[in-house]
């Protein structure tokens, strides 16, 4: 089953039958995990059965024998981390299913919340022996954030780990979120034999020999069933029934309107290195992610996804992909309509009217030039300096998406260069930078455009900052640490900007002229809501547009 797209929200034309088949076809969703919990491998799995890559070990991983398809940046292949986000697109059960990469990382939180703003679902990914991790447990709340239904992979299971049901309860009480088992595991580490797939009432058991990914399949008639006994050893067999008799007896049936509220995550078990679990996981996910959804704008319209008038918006800009040729892609979230390469679009924020010409998509590093797209899909679009995150595109030019809303910077620091006469250029690219995303910059009115104050929301963007100079710009800085820790954009009741406060505060300025207040620590900020009673400090403003 999949929930079908209403096509009465938007009064105007929608697009022909066949686009609306290609449009409901659509799911959209990214990966999160706590680093080292699998993505890379879960990844390069369901390409593989997507038949995008067609043998395992293509996609490259961390320690140097393989190199991450999703990974672009060297400083990423260094670090072994995932930072910046990719795309990566396959077809399975008739369906086109759009990956969105996440950074694992703490620091890049804020990339990850952009991508969830393309997405129509998640993957929580979850290593059995290590439970919910810290980084799981933040990646988490801002899926909540979104409120998007969340499906949850446990993975590793041919390892030692946690019993499934402490597992459960121990994301059931950190995330305080409901599970609803759909796979259960047949043993775990040395004696996981395959898995029990509770909606279809199939067990599948793994090649023994684990040589390769084969299984063989049966019909299952419940915990007593003597299949059991020919496959796993008497004391799994035991621990299973026991298990089953448990969940079976305590759960109701799965509710797939609660999940799509994003009320309770359907768990899958299996191994992503071993390949065990994931054809279970893709077929449950294609019956059940929700397709492209429709989305409000700003003045609280409701576009659907199968209308006639093409819109997206942006949620990432990648500059210097192609270090050659210094490109600029802004990644743009398709929401209604169809795509035509070259046509031409209005763009909400400037008012201007652009021609898409340069549209690719991508399967990590991989460019292919993409004609035609629908609503659910990313394009890459090449871009002079027109787009900043969060814009919105459409063909009527009337439709305006809510804002992404950026994370308050937490660290701040200065740049400066040894040769003076390279300030400007360093000037530059940190403004390519701060348009991408990566950074944001304040300036002090006093001094004005020749010294940015560069403020970020984790310690690792900085080293990030400093390798992409050096690497795209070839400019080495030193970076001087300021001592505030806390930004807020001061605005009375009505939202609007508020130039001068009471007290000593200094005001800076953020890239559009807002005014901003840059502080030492959050007791300042209590001292500076007393002064200014009326005044508004927000964490984050949006661009008017
Ligand atoms: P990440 O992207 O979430 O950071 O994790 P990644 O896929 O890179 O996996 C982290 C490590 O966990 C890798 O080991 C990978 O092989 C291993 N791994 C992933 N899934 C499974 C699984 O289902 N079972 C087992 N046993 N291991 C798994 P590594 O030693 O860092 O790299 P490699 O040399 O194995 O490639």
């Amino acid at each position: 089953m999949s929930t079908a797209i209403p096509s009465t929200l938007t009064a105007g034309p929608l697009v022909s039958p066949q686009d609306q088949t290609e449009i409901q076809r659509r799911r959209t969703f990214a990966i999160i995990s706590h680093p080292d919990a699998g993505k890379t491998t879960l990844t390069e799995k369901l390409l593989y059965h997507g038949g995008v890559i067609h043998e395992t070990g293509e996609v490259k991983g961390k320690s140097g024998t393989k190199a991450v398809t999703s990974d672009w940046m060297e400083l990423e292949r260094q670090k072994g981390i995932s930072i910046t986000s990719s795309v990566m697109t396959f077809d399975y059960n008739q369906l086109r299913i759009n990956l969105l990469d996440t950074p694992g990382h703490k620091d890049f939180s804020e990339d990850t919340y952009r991508v969830l703003m393309a997405v129509e679902s998640a993957c929580m990914l979850i290593d059995v022996a290590k439970g919910v991790e810290e980084r799981t447990k933040k990646l988490y709340d801002v899926c909540r954030l979104r409120n998007i239904p969340i499906f949850t992979f446990v993975n590793k299971l041919d390892r030692e780990g946690k019993d499934p049901l402490t597992l459960i309860d121990e994301i059931e009480k950190t995330l305080n979120m409901q599970c609803y088992p759909v796979t259960w595991p047949l043993g775990i580490g040395q004696r996981f034999k395959g898995i029990y797939n509770r909606l279809t009432k199939k067990v599948l058991f793994y090649n023994q020999r684990r040589e390769d990914d084969s299984f063989e399949e049966f019909d299952f008639s419940g915990p007593q069933d003597p299949i059991l006994e020919k496959y796993l050893d008497h004391e799994t067999v035991q621990q299973v029934r026991d298990e089953l008799e448990l969940i079976e007896s305590a759960l109701p049936p799965f509710d797939v309107q609660d999940f799509l509220d994003g009320k309770i995550s359907p768990v899958t078990f299996g191994s992503a290195k071993q390949n065990f679990g994931v054809n279970t996981f893709l077929d449950f996910f294609t019956q059940y992610a929700p397709p492209p959804c429709a989305r409000m704008t700003l003045k609280n319209e409701t576009i659907t996804p199968l209308s006639q008038n093409f819109s997206g918006f942006v949620f990432k800009i990648q500059a210097n992909m192609d270090k050659r040729h210094r490109d600029r892609i802004a990644f743009l979230r398709i929401c209604s309509g169809k795509f035509e390469r070259g046509m031409k679009v209005q763009h909400a924020r400037l008012q201007k009217e652009l021609r898409l010409s340069y549209s690719s998509q991508f399967v990590a590093a991989d460019k292919e030039t993409v004609d035609i797209a629908y609503a659910g899909d990313i394009v890459g679009v090449g871009d002079t300096g027109n787009f900043a995150i969060g814009d919105t595109v459409s063909s009527n030019g009337k439709v305006a998406y809510e804002d992404i809303p950026k994370f308050a910077p937490e660290l701040f620091a200065k740049l400066s260069v040894r040769d003076a006469l390279r300030r400007t250029k360093m000037n530059e690219a940190l403004k390519h930078l701060s348009e991408e995303g990566a950074i944001q910059l304040f300036v002090d009115p006093i001094i004005g455009h020749q010294e940015y104050i560069v403020g970020v929301v984790g310690e690792l963007q900085f080293e990030v900052l400093q390798h992409r100079l050096m690497d795209e710009y070839n400019i080495e800085v030193k970076m001087t640490r300021l001592g505030f820790s806390v930004a807020r954009w001061p605005r009375n009741s009505e939202g609007k900007a508020v130039h001068q406060l009471k007290g000593n505060f200094n005001l800076f300025v953020d890239m559009i002229e807002q005014p901003v207040i840059l502080l030492n620590q959050e007791w300042d900020l209590n001292w500076a809501q007393k002064e200014n009673p009326d005044v508004v400090f927000a964490t984050s403003i949006s661009r008017a547009r």
